[in-house]
C-alpha cells in the first residue's frame, strides 16, 4: 500500500490556533500553533499549567470547538473536511460533568451512547456489564447518574468512552477526584487500551500518572508547544546532570558561595554535609572537586539523582532545557552531559 508505515499515525494535529473573544480587550490566544502526532498503541500525555490550553486543544481535536486555524487528522481523515467520519474514530471524556445524561441510569447511559454510534444495545450489553463490574459500579447500574457520586460519574464517563471502541481516546484529567484504587484501575485500563493498539491522549496534573502510563508527552505553556518527547528521553536528559554529594565535613560559606557561582541549581543542606547540584558537562565534576579540595573537604559519595518527572515538567514549563539552559526546543535538545559518576568515583577515592 503506498504510504503505509509500520506504526500508523492515528492522530495528527498541525498548527492549531484558537483565540477566545474578550469584551473590550484583544482576544485571548488560548492555543497558539500547537502540533503533534500520536501513533497507534501510544499513550501521549498533554501537559501544562492551568490555563495552558490543554482542554481547548482536546476540544478542538474532538470537534467540539472549531479551530481558528490548523488541522486535525484522525486515522487519516481530515476533521475539517469530513467531521462526522473523523469523530467516528474518537471518544472523549471532557473536564467537568457534562459527559453523561443525568436523567438516565448508569447502564442506560452506556447503551444510549453506543446506540448513538450505531451499535446495537444487545451487542454491547455484555461489554457494558463487564465495564460496570470492573469499575465497581455493578450495584449502581440502575441508579440515575444524578444520584451517583462525582467519582462514580467520572468512572462511568470513562467506561462510556472506552466502550465506544474507537481508535483514539481523549481523556481530560481522567484520574481527577478518583480514589487511589480507582485511579490505579484507570491507569491499568489505559495501558491495556494501548496494548490493544489504541491511542490515548490524556491530560493530567498528576505527574505520577504521567510517568506511569505515558510513553510520550506534549507539553504546552501559554498555548504554545514547549516539548514533545518520549518520557524516557526527558528523564534521561535531565538525569544526566543532577548529582547528590555527601561530604565528610561541612561545606564552608565561601565554598557554598563559590559553588553557587559556578553551577546552576545548587542546594546545600542545613548541616552543610549534603550538596545537590547540576553538573552540566563532563568536566564539571573536576571543578566541583577543586572547590572541595581547597579546604580539604572530603567527599564520601557522589550519586546521580533519580529525577522525578515532576521536576522535569517544572524545568520545561519554566523554559529550561536539560543540558545548558538553552531554553525550550521543539523535539530533542542537544545531548546532555556525559555521565560524570565514574570519573567522580575515581576522584573521590583520591581525595577522600
Ligand atoms: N469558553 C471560553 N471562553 C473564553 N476563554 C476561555 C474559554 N475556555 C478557556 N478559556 C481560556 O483559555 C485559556 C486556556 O484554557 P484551557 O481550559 O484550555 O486550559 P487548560 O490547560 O485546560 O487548564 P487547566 O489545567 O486549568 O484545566 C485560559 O486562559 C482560559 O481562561
Ligand atoms: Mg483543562
Amino acid at each position: 500500500m503506498p504510504g503505509a508505515s509500520p506504526t500508523p499515525i492515528a492522530l495528527r494535529v498541525r498548527d492549531l490556533r484558537k483565540a477566545y473573544p474578550r469584551r473590550g480587550r484583544e482576544p485571548l490566544l488560548a492555543v497558539d500553533g500547537v502540533g503533534f502526532g500520536a501513533e497507534a498503541g501510544q499513550v501521549v500525555g498533554l501537559l501544562g499549567p492551568n490555563g495552558a490550553g490543554k482542554t481547548t486543544t482536546i476540544k478542538m481535536v474532538c470537534g467540539l470547538i472549531r479551530p481558528d486555524a490548523g488541522t486535525v487528522e484522525v486515522c487519516g481523515v481530515d476533521a475539517r473536511r469530513r467531521p462526522r467520519d473523523a469523530t467516528r474514530h474518537i471518544a472523549a471524556v471532557l473536564e467537568g460533568n457534562r459527559n453523561l445524561y443525568w436523567r438516565l441510569t448508569a447502564r442506560e447511559n452506556l447503551l444510549y451512547f453506543m446506540g448513538n454510534r450505531g451499535r446495537s444495545p444487545r451487542a454491547v450489553s455484555p461489554a457494558a456489564d463487564a465495564l460496570l463490574e470492573r469499575f465497581d459500579l455493578a450495584d449502581k447500574r440502575d441508579a440515575l447518574v444524578a444520584d451517583l457520586s462525582r467519582g462514580m460519574q467520572q468512572k462511568l464517563a470513562i467506561a462510556v468512552a472506552v466502550l465506544a471502541g474507537t481508535q483514539v481516546l481523549l481523556l481530560d484529567e481522567p484520574t481527577l477526584g478518583l480514589d487511589v484504587q480507582t485511579g490505579d484501575e484507570v491507569r491499568r485500563l489505559v495501558r491495556e487500551l494501548a496494548d490493544e493498539g489504541r491511542t490515548v491522549l490524556l491530560s493530567s496534573h498528576d505527574m505520577a500518572v504521567v510517568q506511569d502510563v505515558c510513553e510520550r508527552v506534549v507539553v504546552i505553556a501559554h498555548g504554545r508547544l514547549v516539548a514533545d518527547e518520549r518520557v524516557e528521553t526527558l528523564l534521561r536528559l535531565f538525569a544526566t546532570r543532577a548529582y547528590d554529594a555527601r561530604l565528610g565535613a561541612p561545606l564552608t560559606a565561601a565554598q557554598a558561595a563559590e559553588l553557587r557561582r559556578a553551577f546552576p541549581l545548587v542546594s546545600v543542606a542545613d548541616d552543610g554535609l549534603h550538596v545537590r547540584l547540576d553538573l552540566e558537562r563532563g568536566d564539571d565534576v573536576y571543578r566541583f572537586i577543586d572547590v572541595l579540595r581547597r579546604e580539604r573537604t572530603p567527599m564520601e559519595s557522589l550519586d546521580r539523582v533519580a529525577v522525578r518527572f515532576e521536576e522535569v515538567f517544572r524545568h520545561l514549563v519554566n523554559g529550561e532545557g536539560p543540558a545548558n539552559g538553552d531554553g525550550p526546543a521543539r523535539g530533542a535538545w542537544p545531548a546532555g552531559a556525559a555521565d560524570a559518576t565514574d570519573a567522580a568515583r575515581e576522584e573521590v577515592a583520591r581525595v577522600g
